[in-house]
């Protein structure tokens, strides 16, 4: 069983989040390969995707709905898991899933959509960012939950091995 997780970020946040979940399916026997959407040819030998993006203007990034694009009809024939990261401060969970994620569950038959809490470090920002952030008066520092974080990534380990019933 071979994995792909492959993770639009802009800010490396929502990329580390990709590699913990890299990590526990590594742990749990799987091959797994992580690689940036644009950085992706191919899925052949991939039995399974996670594609995760950072959540920017209520938006996916341009490269995970890119690959969602590109690979659509491979995506629709493998088991596939979608998460984004954003929201920062101490919400439960964000309100608003961004539509392109949802859309791509229906579309690609995708398992689900987890929505995780991120990172927001000022000092990474660039100007215009930071003046957006600040506008919004957006929380800083990083709220990313590493246990729900595993928690998701056992899940998918779990999933990926339980005997596929054949339709
Ligand atoms: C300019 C800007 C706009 C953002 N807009 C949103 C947003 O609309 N919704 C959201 O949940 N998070 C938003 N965020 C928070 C980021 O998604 C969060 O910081 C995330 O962890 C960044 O991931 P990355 O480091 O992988 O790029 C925004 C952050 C910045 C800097």
């Amino acid at each position: 069983m071979n994995i792909l997780v492959t993770v639009a970020s802009k800010h490396g946040a929502t990329g580390e989040i990709g590699n913990v979940v890299a990590g526990v399916l590594r742990d749990a026997g799987l091959g797994v390969e992580t690689r940036a959407p644009d950085r992706v040819d191919s899925l052949e030998g991939f039995d399974a995707v996670i594609l995760g993006s950072a959540v920017y203007a209520g938006r996916w990034m341009g490269s995970a709905t890119h690959f969602a694009d590109r690979f659509a009809d491979e995506l629709a024939s493998r088991e596939v898991w979608l998460f984004s990261s954003g929201p920062t401060g101490n919400v439960p969970m964000p309100k608003d899933d961004p539509p392109a994620a949802l859309a791509l569950v229906a579309r690609l038959g995708a398992h689900e959509h987890r929505s995780f809490a991120g990172r927001l470090d000022r000092s990474q920002l660039g100007f215009m960012e930071r003046a957006i952030t600040g506008a919004v008066k957006a929380p800083e520092g990083d709220f990313r939950d590493w246990n729900a974080i595993r928690e998701w990534g056992a899940e998918i380990a779990a999933a990926l091995a339980r005997p596929k019933v054949a339709a």
